[in-house]
């Protein structure tokens, strides 16, 4: 099927002509937690902060992601690196287009991570751990899911019965039960800023 297929790249305008467009280093901020650590909230907030502050930036998040692109895909680990494949190359598009990507994403695992980060390119990669213990997910339980799981009415749930592995080695690390959205976010700001600044 590949030997059918011809790319155009070279001839489209380049990742660096639209940077200089859009004034801005374009990279993927990859947020990795456990269901209601707070990824999404933060990633919202930084969106935001970024428009601002005039950069172009764009999210892409777990519940809307599955609600469209990934529709097809449950929770199975190998549906799982799916998602996460699907959502890696449309970053890339991303990346390529110049745009900031802001990902909110479990992507629970070490493997299914650095998959991620393969696919991107690790120069254009930036992973934070959002970071906050199991049972404090679990008692803000703001999608209620963790009662489902907990009852059984939810099989394979990121934290109970379906693992989460934490970074190694992350860019930065933020503890949601430490930190407000308003610092966290200026953390993450902080540590973005020289790799999107032109
Ligand atoms: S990932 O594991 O494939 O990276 P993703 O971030 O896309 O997960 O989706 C996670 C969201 O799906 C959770 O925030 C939650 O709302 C919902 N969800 C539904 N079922 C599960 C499950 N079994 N495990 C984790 N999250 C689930």
């Amino acid at each position: 099927m590949a030997e059918n297929i011809h790319p155009i790249f070279d001839r489209l305008v380049s990742r660096s002509e639209r940077e200089q467009r859009l004034e801005q280093r374009s990279k993927v901020i990859w947020f990795t937690g456990l269901s209601g650590s707070g990824k999404s909230t933060i990633a919202q907030h930084l969106e935001r902060f970024l428009f601002e502050q005039g950069f172009f930036a764009q999210v892409l998040d777990g519940d809307n992601i599955r609600s469209g692109i990934n529709n097809n895909l449950g929770f199975s680990e190998v549906d799982r690196q799916e998602n996460i494949r699907r959502i890696a190359e449309v970053s890339r598009l991303y990346v390529q287009s110049g745009i900031i990507s802001i990902n909110s994403f479990i992507s629970p695992t070490i493997a299914i991570r650095q998959m991620a980060k393969e696919i991107i390119g690790a120069e254009d990669f930036i992973e934070i751990y959002v970071n906050a213990p199991l049972e404090v997910c679990e008692k803000r339980d703001v999608k209620g899911l963790y009662k489902k799981a907990r009852s059984g009415a939810i099989k394979g749930f990121t934290g109970i019965d379906a693992p989460y592995e934490a970074p190694e080695n992350p860019a930065l690390e933020i503890k949601t039960d430490e930190v407000g959205v308003e610092e966290a976010v200026k953390r993450v700001f902080n540590h973005i800023l020289p790799h999107i600044k032109l």
